[in-house]
């Protein structure tokens, strides 16, 4: 028996691979609600025969992928992605998202982009009316991390954000290491008033390689519920 929270996850995932067609290439997004859908995927691969080519965004979601059965090609064998599906950590009315709770933001960001649609699963409670109650990802080069952080830290001040608090996330003693090798600096900024200026802002400064921040990528977010209602919005 699932627990609402992991029921709503599920159910999001179960209408969201609705939208892939036999002989599709999809990009397989990383995280919880994610590994739902994989695991979906997977018993259609294995029961109803339907042949897809999947682009994981993180070598958790890769090694999933490979244990129920998907064929896993790299993003370059497939040059294109007919469908992504993917989790979000916030989500606002015009489905722009904060990203990389399970720091793997920079596959996630690069898959969809390279996706001819994507598509948020998320539970209800994902939903936001101003990103950035969840702290924003910024993947940063660990050379000169904390010049980059403190230059991070005066230029928010130039931001329409609400709070300017940045941590550096952490693996126990060690700072997190993502699949690229790099770090990830957490954004407490509370409010983003102007996401689209934040996400310009943060990528132009050198040391930052991306941000979380996904603004017109989302095509759809299948919202899933405690109860096991889903709605779609698009
Ligand atoms: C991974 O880097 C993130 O972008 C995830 O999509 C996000 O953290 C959602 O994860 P959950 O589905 O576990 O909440």
């Amino acid at each position: 028996e699932l627990s609402p929270i992991d029921k709503a996850k599920f159910v999001a995932a179960k209408k969201a691979v609705e939208f892939v067609e036999d002989g599709m290439r999809v990009g397989l997004g990383t995280g919880s609600t994610a590994a739902w859908m994989v695991r979906c995927l997977g018993e259609l691969v294995r029961d109803e025969g339907l042949k897809i080519k999947g682009v994981p965004t993180s070598t958790r979601t890769a090694q999933l992928a490979r244990e129920v059965g998907i064929e896993v090609v790299s993003l370059d064998a497939a040059k294109w992605l007919d469908i992504t599906i993917d989790g979000a950590d916030e989500f606002d009315g015009d489905l722009n998202l904060i990203k990389g709770g399970g720091g793997a933001l920079l596959q996630e960001k690069i898959v969809a982009t390279a996706s001819d649609q994507m598509i948020v699963i998320a539970d209800a409670g994902k939903e936001v009316e101003t990103l950035g109650q969840f702290p924003l990802p910024v993947e940063l080069v660990p050379f000169g991390w904390q010049t980059t952080q403190a230059l991070i830290e005066e230029t928010l001040v130039s931001l329409d954000v609400l709070a300017r608090k940045s941590t550096l996330r952490m693996n126990g003693d060690t700072p997190f290491v993502t699949d690229e090798g790099n770090h990830i600096l957490d954004l407490h900024l509370k409010r983003i008033g102007n996401a689209q200026q934040t996400a310009m802002v943060l990528n132009q400064m050198p040391g930052v390689v991306e941000n979380g921040l996904f603004i017109d990528i989302c095509d759809r977010v299948v919202i899933g519920y405690g109860d096991g209602r889903v709605e779609v919005r698009d």
